[in-house]
């Protein structure tokens, strides 16, 4: 069972969640958020897969958490098919998929290539809308699932130089409500976050940038990539069953 610890003022709060005996997907897995979230499912006694095309990374975060893992690109249809496969074919199951693979290409607008566009839509909303599709036979017969995909404050908001990843991760909303509509009637759930986590996406913006866009934030600070994972616990757990369509910002308020 993983327990989390909140400090707020002088107010901590203990949040456990239990994930025994379930099977967890998460993309991206091979750092930043996705090797957080793989670690937080993995202490909560899920059976996890670490899904990443970067096998170096992902061999490493495998051995700092001890889960299951397979190299693919989510962008692929074939290899993604292949790690829904050997999921079920291992653990009988799938309970949760987490689509929060990522790249980014920024440019301004009149300076992004073909390539630019075409590989940040591949991953972000191709990478979500294939790994849903692989596993929606399987949560439609056992009459179970849970996808948390993982937006941006870019996708809500736009943000100059990321033209084609605001696309797709408001495509990845638009996706998010509509596989909630067709999903519900087969105890399926499909919601999405908005992080914002100082990881290597982050470390990779300017020092004057970063600091601007950390004074935009109320809560004054980036997040640790942990402490995205309470929230993606909560839509994964069952007791989360009537909430669907969602788009959780986990942000510091910076979407506010
Ligand atoms: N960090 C933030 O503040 C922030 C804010 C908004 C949204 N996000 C989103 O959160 C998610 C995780 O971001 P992060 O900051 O941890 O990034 P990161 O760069 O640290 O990790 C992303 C991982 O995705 C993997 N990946 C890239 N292309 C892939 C592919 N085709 N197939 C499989 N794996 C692939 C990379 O190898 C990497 O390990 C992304 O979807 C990102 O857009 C992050």
């Amino acid at each position: 069972m993983a327990e989390i610890t909140t400090v707020a003022s002088q107010n901590t709060s203990n949040v456990s969640f239990d994930f025994a005996g379930q099977t967890v997907i998460v993309t991206g897995g091979g750092r930043g958020i996705g090797l957080e979230l793989g670690r937080f499912f993995h202490e909560a006694d899920a059976t996890v897969y670490l899904v990443d095309a970067d096998a170096d990374a992902l061999a490493e975060a495998v051995a700092e958490v001890g889960c299951r893992s397979a190299v693919a690109d989510v962008s692929d249809t074939a290899s993604v098919q292949a790690v829904v496969e050997k999921a079920i074919s291992e653990t009988g199951r799938i309970d949760v998929l987490v689509n929060n693979a990522g790249v980014l290409r920024d440019r301004v607008l009149w300076k992004l290539t073909d390539d630019d566009y075409e590989q940040v839509m591949a991953v972000h909303a191709g990478g979500t809308f294939r790994f849903t599709r692989a596993c929606v036979p399987h949560f439609r017969e056992r009459g179970y699932g849970r996808v948390i995909n993982v937006t941006s404050y870019t996708g809500l908001r736009g943000n100059p130089g990321q033209a084609n990843y605001a696309m797709a991760k408001a495509g990845i909303i638009g996706f998010t409500k509509t596989a909630a509509k067709e999903l519900a009637r087969f105890g399926v759930t499909v919601n999405a976050i908005s992080p914002n986590a100082e990881t290597r996406m982050i470390a990779s913006i300017p020092e004057d940038k970063k600091a601007e866009l950390a004074s935009q934030i109320p809560i004054g600070r980036f997040a640790d990539p942990s402490e995205m994972a309470v929230a993606v616990a909560f839509l994964a757990s069952a007791d989360a069953g009537y909430i669907t369509g969602t788009v959780l910002p986990v942000d510091g308020g910076i979407s506010i």
